[in-house]
């Protein structure tokens, strides 16, 4: 006779019979409202209050540990609408089934942690294939295919042989066919993974899951380790303030100064001159590129003044490097104290034409720390300087034509590719509930963007306020290049690797 018949959702009343005392009120008292969906293997009954005052999932049949030892509880069809359920031996109870119970209970195996009644591992295992829960086995996976590559380029600063290595196993595609997998086998995500000694993360998959992450009021953007690494370098920054106030203060001072306008005519003078400095005959490498593109960031955000100031990028990339191990490196508050007084004698002088003028113009809250600000728009600006290199590689580039709006399709084209923050974090500051799961306050969500269309920038409250003026210098850079020169790739490694890419370059012909 089979344990149990598939079906759909019931209301029933669980009538307790006698039986040895399992140490559970709710088997062990009189008669309870239970609800029951009735699915062969993944049965569930929820018990209406279970005790503590809360309502107790039980999966049937399954095993659960008790302090007298393993039990395992089956149901068993006496007639029609009339079960058994048995712990081993032991008929604890009759369900009896009452009406087609409307709309579908959220089962939440989390509640079913009654002291006296815990899921086997076994059962745990089965069920976490139910919930979207993974399995060891594949956060394992997840790990290596998706966190590891990440971690092994470097999260802030990227590592030469880290970027190469991750080119050359094409991590990105391993990652994205390894979460599409996963989307299939979990019914669409999200992924719950458990993290030794971190609590839980969450990785959604489906646009309304990834919605909710950007735009939910109970996900903050200042993830636990976003703030280990970025404070390194900027404690003060909108992205790794905690409180909502200060945030929302932070975020509309950056808003407001990011805003390309007012310093558009400037931004382009400044890309042309500094792109003038490439050759326009041989071989253009990354190196010259970037120390180009690193002059001219510092021109935008710093001023004139601030073009040769190499110190301050290399001060920069120091406390980078410390950001890539995130809170296992002491901060080093010498040299950041350095940089951020390297920063301040140039924004003093708040020359025409850059972010230091806008700034310097910007009536705000001290609480907000302007200064504070700035050391993350140089270092965004590397994305900016990664991305239209690897444009530079598109096809779709070298067609032409080279007018403005062709070019800043190929600089989102080139971000859709190869996305410069690879997952965009946050922490829930409330219990989160996930296909019927409560994930506790705290757990981590992570949108991985290589797998999610349309998010280079991020969207809502934290979406990349920089995104137009990055734009707008991005497109410039690629016009500028072309403007002279005929470029041609001279490597097959993938842009990934945006450090090995090279170019030959000749005198475009008028
Ligand atoms: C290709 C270049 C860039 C890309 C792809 C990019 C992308 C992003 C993304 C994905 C975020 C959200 C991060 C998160 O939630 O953890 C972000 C935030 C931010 N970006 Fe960008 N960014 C770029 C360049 C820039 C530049 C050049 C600036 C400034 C000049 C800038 C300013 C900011 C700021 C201030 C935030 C924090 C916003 C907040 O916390 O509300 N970004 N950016």
């Amino acid at each position: 006779m089979p344990t149990i018949t598939q079906g759909d959702l019931y209301t029933a009343t669980l009538e307790v019979v006698e039986h040895p005392p399992l140490g559970v009120p709710a088997l062990d008292g009189g008669p309870r409202e239970a609800v029951v969906r009735l699915a062969g293997e993944r049965s569930l009954v929820r018990i209406l209050d279970g005790g503590d005052g809360r309502d107790l999932d039980l999966v049937l049949p399954g095993g659960y540990r008790h302090r007298h030892g393993k039990v395992r509880l089956t149901a068993h069809r006496l007639a029609e609408g009339v079960f058994a359920i048995k712990a081993g031996e032991h008929r604890i109870a009759l369900l009896r089934l009452r009406d087609p119970a409307l709309g579908m209970p959220a089962f939440d195996p989390s509640g079913n942690h009654h002291p006296a009644l815990r899921p086997t591992r076994p059962m745990r295992w089965r069920r976490a294939r139910v919930q979207g829960r993974v399995s060891p086995w594949e956060t394992l996976r997840l790990g290596a295919e998706v966190a590891l590559p990440l971690l092994v380029q470097g999260a802030i600063l990227r590592w030469r042989l880290g970027v190469r290595l991750a080119a050359l196993i094409r991590a990105d595609s391993r990652a994205n066919r390894l979460l599409a997998r996963l989307r299939d086998r979990h019914d669409g995500g999200p992924l719950m993974i458990r993290i030794p000694l971190r609590g839980w993360a969450v990785i959604p998959l489906k646009e309304a899951d990834v919605r909710r992450v950007l735009h939910g009021a109970e996900f903050t953007p200042a993830n636990r380790e976003k703030r280990g690494a970025l404070s390194h370098f900027q404690p003060d920054a909108v992205l790794i303030t905690r409180d909502p106030e200060l945030r929302a203060q932070r975020r509309a001072f950056n808003e407001e100064v990011l805003r390309p306008e007012p310093i558009a005519q400037e931004v382009r003078q400044k890309v042309a001159q500094e792109m003038a400095t490439l050759p326009t005959e041989g071989v253009l490498t990354w190196s010259r590129f970037h120390a180009a593109h690193q002059r001219l960031a510092r021109r935008i955000v710093l001023g004139d003044s601030a073009r040769d100031d190499e110190a301050v990028t290399r001060l920069l990339d120091r406390l980078r490097a410390d950001a890539n191990w995130f809170y296992l490196r002491a901060r080093k508050t010498d040299v950041r104290v350095a940089f951020q007084r390297r920063i301040e004698g140039h924004l003093r002088r708040a020359e025409r034409g850059s972010l230091a003028r806008v700034l310097a113009q910007t009536r705000t809250d001290p609480a907000v720390h302007p200064e504070g600000q700035v050391p993350h728009w140089l270092f965004a600006y590397d994305a900016a300087g990664i991305t239209a290199w690897r444009a530079l590689t598109l096809p779709a580039v070298h067609a032409g034509p080279h007018d403005p709006e062709h070019l800043r399709a190929a600089v989102l084209e080139a971000l859709h590719r190869w996305p410069t923050t690879p997952a965009i974090l946050r922490d829930t500051t409330a219990p989160t509930r996930w296909r019927g799961v409560t994930l506790p306050e705290g757990s981590i969500a992570a949108v991985i963007t290589s797998f999610t269309d349309e998010v280079p920038f991020s969207d809502g409250p934290a979406a990349c306020p920089g995104k137009d003026l990055v734009l707008l210098t991005a497109t410039e850079v690629l016009a500028a290049i072309l403007r002279d020169r005929e470029v041609a790739a001279l490597s097959r490694r993938s842009p990934l690797d945006h450090f090995g890419v090279r170019f030959a370059v000749r005198p475009r012909e008028r």
